[in-house]
């Protein structure tokens, strides 16, 4: 089969969701959506993540330099894309409802109906033209006590249902087209 040239893009290269949860100036919490977030090795495994523009989360990130990031299930997409769709610079964003916990080893709000919040501290700012990426070590893993059970990973994962998504479009862990951007927000 041939192949053609494209501009860059990361299309039908599924990404995992996760919600990063930050304190605001005033000590609210807040949260954002975001994808661009992988792992990293040094002595022990870190996290890598990238912020593109100006935004809250990012303001948030750079003053406190801890955040957690909260992986999204099928539960948590209507409201992962509200966060991930309106802007934090409205005023009304975080009114919102959402059962917020704290972090165990950190101070940072984490989202209790997560089944896995990791809690991160940033070692290192790169800063770029556009946007900043972010080197962070693991300082805890909050996980569901259900994931410690016998069932398989793969019955795990189909009972969790993580969110991936590519061409903007959300997919169920089963492939399922959950819809694109800014849809399933509307159900709220
Ligand atoms: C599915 C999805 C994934 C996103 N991933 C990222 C990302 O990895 N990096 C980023 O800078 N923005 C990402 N965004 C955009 C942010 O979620 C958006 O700018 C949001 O307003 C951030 O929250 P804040 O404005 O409250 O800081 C994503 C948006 C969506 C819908």
């Amino acid at each position: 089969m041939g192949k053609k040239s494209l501009q860059p893009n990361n299309d039908f290269c599924p990404q995992t969701l996760f919600l990063y949860g930050t304190y605001d100036e005033n000590g609210d919490p807040h949260f954002g959506l975001f994808c661009w977030f992988s792992y990293i090795w040094d002595n022990e495994m870190g996290v890598m993540c990238c912020i593109g523009g100006s935004k809250p989360t990012r303001t948030n990130i750079e003053r406190n330099k801890i955040f957690s990031a909260n992986l999204v299930t099928e539960e948590l997409l209507p409201v992962a894309d509200y966060l991930g769709t309106v802007s934090g610079e409205n005023q009304d964003k975080m009114k919102i409802a959402l059962d917020i916990g704290k972090g165990e080893v950190l101070d940072v709000p984490v989202l209790n109906n997560s089944p896995v919040n990791f809690e991160l501290e940033v070692k290192e700012f790169i800063t770029i033209s556009d946007g900043e990426v972010m080197l962070c070590k693991i300082r805890n893993v909050l996980q569901d006590e259900s994931l410690s059970s016998d069932e398989s990973v793969a019955q795990k994962l189909a009972r969790i249902a993580p969110i991936r998504t590519t061409a903007q479009t959300y997919l169920g862990y089963d492939g399922r087209d959950l819809g694109a951007w800014g849809e399933p927000m509307k159900s709220l």
